[in-house]
């Protein structure tokens, strides 16, 4: 029997020790002398501390100190200039810096503690005068003053093609839209903390919520001035993170600062609240100019983007690159700006850019087939295209075609009748939408090591991160497969500061990056075994080639004669009691990057409107993804299910609530920001269609964190107009707009 460990739907390896609770967070690290830190935020958005008290807090027995700006030691922010790893253009929020207020809810100080309830109390007897600044925060009011940065992190608008302007003017048929959504919160089961650990030696252990360890690793080097071995950053487990832990955040270098002052260990875990206090989905407003032939053909598209910034940093995401992959149109014009306001940076959230990006695509494009009299799916596949516009490039593969036929025949499209409000189920307007979408498949640099023990246990491990993904898992299956071990003899090892270089785990692109590293110093261990298999008395192998072997089920066999074999076990007995340890630094295959590389998906929804209430049920989604090879089914498709659940909440319920005279979030906690619970998901199908694609990586996987959060959104909102021949343009589609 083979132990094909590849497209096995594998339970997860880290499962057991997640649901007994064994599995520990980086606010749940216990060590002897721990002080808690709880941090003050401003009630300004704009101006200057003119006088802070912290008399009162720290008259109480058991508070050991707090840190403002005044007594803050001035060898931190040494490193003006430095960038954490997922930093935009400007200059990075530093906390404690100054007296200068730059946002609502910025921390001003943070009380430690002997314990968590006395940091708390003494946080709240922080006495802080304020000279407030006229805020502004008022995104419609400022998009005329939107400006074109200098530097696009993500999302540079590609250079028009075609005439657009005269393409639009001679269309037959024309559709214009604008589209907006306002601030979205991440809100990960964990919030954010940091577990510093003062050792005896001045050197630190961090333990930190992050989406990668060498990130807060450099990031407390440079805010410190400190050495790179006196700091250890460990973090095994994320409780989701989404983008929210692509940067450090303020917690992390409160409690740096406050374990180094106090020579203590010295843990801070943000509320709820305060999770809305940095970093969020940036309000868009988009608007659309489209125009097609009578029959159908796109012949013109025009995009402009409006987005919200902070003062200090141009943040911007991938919104205009996606009629360039999604639609073959000859002419086309794109535009991105920023519109600059006193709220703290936008942070890359699930899909940032292809969320909403796609989501106005995707509704103006229902909305111009609905002119045109076409089926949403006979005009995207009128409209498809063989290549990437953007860029003038192949793809390295596209089963797009797939994923809305295995859809749309799941689904039962074919009896949808295409007359809004034509389809009715007592008080219930039933409506069916689709939408398509697209995410990047990259793949970056990264190391991993291998160490065979002379017993054959694998371990393997990279400085990479599993926020809830299934890196532990996959990882593992792939190290299992390329050496033809069981499972139970591999050890996956991630998030320590002290393993092999890894990127972030963000952008869909862990499997592809982590992944290849991974299966490639596996390959270093099989040459290395087959070297020793060679050696073993009276060896099969002797004249074998590399190219002509196969590792399976703990045998190092011959690909056509399977009884030519030794053992794995037997190759080891070669090395004389010693284990066989690898380490491999893998990178993107030259030409990759001559293709786009995508994975797609195609969502068709079912959702039933209550004509007397508005209220908008999700009652039925399938969603079709192409997305080069699944590793693991069941992992991947929970990844899908996760998606579809935040498109609802995108679509029906995500709406953080600015006011404008506070220059505040209003809605910062579960109670008023509102996202999917069970009740609100009903029958959700996933299909994974066939793909092969030798170009995205070596494994031929694209990634799958994002591709299921794109079409959504879009096919809901399109699902809702069919249901009720009302288009909302604005998220979320509450009952509101329906009535
Ligand atoms: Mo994600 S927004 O790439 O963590």
């Amino acid at each position: 029997m083979k132990t094909d460990q590849i497209g096995k739907p594998t339970n997860r390896v880290d499962g057991r020790l997640k649901v007994t609770g064994e599995a520990k967070y980086a606010g749940e690290f216990n060590v002897p002398n721990l002080a808690y830190g709880v941090v003050v935020n401003s009630a300004i958005a704009k101006g200057k501390i003119k006088k802070i008290d912290t008399s009162k807090a720290l008259e109480l027995n058991g508070v050991l100190e707090v840190f403002t700006h005044e007594n803050r030691p001035g060898y931190v922010w040494f490193d003006k200039n430095y960038k954490d790893m997922d930093a935009p253009p400007g200059s990075p929020f530093r906390p404690l810096y100054d007296n200068e207020v730059k946002f609502s809810m910025q921390p001003i100080a943070l009380a430690v503690a002997e314990t968590f309830e006395l940091a708390r109390y003494a946080a709240s007897l922080v006495q802080v005068e304020y000279e407030a600044a006229p805020h502004d925060t008022d995104f419609e009011a400022n998009i005329e003053r939107a400006y074109v940065p200098e530097e696009y992190n993500s999302g540079e608008p590609p250079e028009p093609w075609g005439k657009p302007d005269e393409a639009l003017a001679n269309a037959a048929v024309k559709l214009e839209g604008a589209y907006t959504h306002s601030s979205q919160h991440h809100n990960p089961m964990e919030m954010h903390a940091s577990t510093v650990v003062w050792e005896e030696d001045s050197k630190l252990t961090v333990y930190d919520k992050i989406q990668g360890v060498m990130n807060t690793h450099q990031y407390i080097i440079h805010a410190f001035s400190m050495q790179p071995e006196e700091v250890h950053v460990i973090s095994p487990f994320v409780g989701g993170a989404f983008g929210s832990g692509l940067r450090p955040q303020y917690q992390l270098f409160l409690a740096v600062l406050a374990a180094r002052e106090l020579k203590r260990s010295v843990r801070i875990t943000l509320t709820r609240q305060q999770m809305f206090s940095f970093g969020h989905r940036p309000k868009t407003a988009q608007r659309f100019s489209l125009g097609a032939s009578k029959d159908g053909k796109l012949e013109a598209l025009k995009q402009d983007v409006f987005a919200e910034t902070s003062r200090f940093e141009d943040y911007s995401e991938d919104v205009v690159i996606w009629p360039g992959v999604l639609y073959n149109v000859k002419n086309a014009k794109l535009t991105h700006k920023l519109v600059g306001l006193d709220v703290y940076t936008p942070l890359d959230m699930r899909a940032p850019g292809g969320t909403t990006g796609i989501f106005a695509l995707e509704c103006a494009m229902d909305e111009l087939a609905f002119k045109l009299g076409m089926d949403p799916i006979e005009f995207r596949l009128k409209n498809y295209s063989e290549k990437d516009q953007n860029e003038d490039k192949p793809f390295s593969s596209k089963e797009l075609r797939e994923c809305y036929r295995q859809g749309a025949e799941k689904f039962g499209w074919e009896k949808r009748n295409p007359e809004p409000r034509s389809m009715r189920e007592g008080h219930n307007l039933i409506g069916w939408g689709m939408a398509h979408g697209a995410w990047e498949a990259n793949q970056a640099e990264a190391s991993a090591k291998a160490v065979l023990e002379p017993d054959g246990k694998l371990t393997v491990s990279s400085a990479t991160a599993d926020i809830g993904t299934g890196t532990y898992t996959v990882m593992t299956q792939i190290a299992a497969e390329t050496l033809g071990l069981p499972l139970e003899d591999v050890i996956f090892k991630l998030g320590d500061s002290s393993l092999p270089d890894a990127p972030l785990e963000g952008g869909s692109k862990t499997v592809s990056t982590v992944g290849t590293a991974v299966k490639s110093v596996c390959n270093k261990v099989r040459e290395k075994l087959f070297e020793l298999a060679q050696q073993v008395a009276d060896s099969p192998l002797t004249h074998a080639k590399f190219v002509d072997i196969t590792f399976e089920d703990g045998q190092i066999r011959l690909k056509n004669d399977p009884f030519k074999a030794v053992s794995i076990a037997a190759a080891l007995n070669q090395n004389q009691g010693k284990a066989i340890e690898e380490e491999v630094s893998s990178k993107p295959a030259d030409g990759q990057s001559d293709y786009a590389r995508y994975a797609h998906s195609a969502t068709f929804v079912e959702v039933k409107v209550d004509e007397d209430l508005g209220t908008v049920k999700v009652t039925r989604v399938v969603s079709a993804i192409a997305g080069g090879r699944i590793i693991n089914p069941k992992t991947a498709r929970s990844q899908i299910l996760g998606g579809v659940v935040w498109g609802i909440g995108v679509a029906l319920e995500e709406d953080t609530v600015m006011d404008n005279n506070l220059g505040r979030f209003m809605n910062h906690d579960l109670d008023k920001y509102h996202i999917p619970v069970n009740a609100d998901v009903h029958d959700v199908e996933v299909i994974f269609v066939e793909e092969h694609d030798s170009i995205v990586n070596p494994l031929g996987a694209k990634g799958l964190g994002e591709i299921g959060i794109v079409s959504v959104a879009p096919a809901i909102a399109n699902a809702v107009f069919h249901a009720t021949g009302k288009r909302v343009r604005e998220l979320p589609i509450t009952l509101d707009k329906l009535l």
